[in-house]
């Protein structure tokens, strides 16, 4: 048994002492990425928080979900502030590694277990005014985009192709959320706003505004992160993510979430 959580059980057993006992795992996200987790009210929802629950019932704990901005959410989790992360977050080498975007050191690095893939896309007002179908079109015209994603990291690779083949930079405009970026092209600030496919995709369906254009980019896992000494957390979790794949709670979760 788990002491004060309550929790027991297999997989229970794998967890650190200290979160047993207490019986929460704390989580650090950025809550405005619909419909992967996005705030309604006071709570935290979406497809994340939905996977988290059914992963808690396997360990015998609680998830708590933090609210943060995106690109400080691994030094957050480094200072100690959560537990884990789980918000939509690609499990890239240069997060592994403690990478900055020019490919220097400039962290401890984290550990991912995956669980979904998504790559992507370019969303557009209705009616795709720009007749913008990928990147390579986007040279010398406004971009938004949120800043530190894989989404970012597409745009700045295509400014320096911009560059290179003569052209004019691509102007990206970084938000602190993928929510801004989105109001910045509702209001036609920009051309485009670049997220996640579905992220994109439910923005597109939610609504009379906006198109997904174009193929989905640099498809690639997503990872719950941990901190590098965090192994046991980090097994916990791999195992309680192989629990709700194999009763059926994830595909669930997905379904209703419109997700594949
Ligand atoms: N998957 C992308 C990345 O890891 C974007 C994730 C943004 N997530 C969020 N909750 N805002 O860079």
């Amino acid at each position: 048994n788990g002491g004060s959580g309550g929790g027991s059980g297999k997989l229970n057993s794998m967890l650190p002492e200290k979160i047993r006992s207490a019986g929460v795992i704390k989580v650090g996200t950025d809550a405005a990425y619909k419909p992967m987790e996005y705030k309604e009210g006071a709570d935290i929802v979406g497809l994340d928080p939905d996977l988290a629950d059914a992963m808690g019932k396997k360990l015998g704990v609680r998830f708590q979900f933090t609210n943060g901005t995106f690109d400080g959410l691994i030094t957050s989790m480094q200072t100690g502030r959560f537990d884990m992360i789980m918000s939509a977050m690609t499990d890239t080498k240069d997060r592994q590694e403690g990478l900055d975007d020019k490919g220097k050191k400039a962290g401890k690095g984290v550990d991912f277990v995956d669980y979904l893939s998504a790559g992507s896309s370019i969303l557009v007002k209705k009616g795709n005014p720009e007749k913008i179908e990928s990147v390579d079109e986007m040279c010398g015209k406004k971009v938004a985009t949120q800043r530190g994603t894989t989404s970012h990291e597409i745009l700045k690779t295509q400014t320096k192709k911009c560059v290179k083949d003569g052209k004019k930079k691509i102007d990206v405009e970084a938000y602190n959320t993928d929510d801004e970026a989105r109001v910045r092209l509702k209001a036609g600030g920009v051309v485009a706003d670049i997220s996640d496919f579905p992220v994109a995709a439910n923005a597109a369906k939610s609504g009379a505004d906006f198109e997904v254009v174009g193929d989905q980019m640099q498809s690639a896992p997503y990872g719950m992160a941990v901190t590098k000494d965090s192994k046991k957390l980090r097994d916990a979790l791999k195992a309680a993510m192989k629990a709700i794949i194999e009763d059926g709670s994830y595909k669930k979760a997905l379904e209703k979430w419109g997700v594949q």
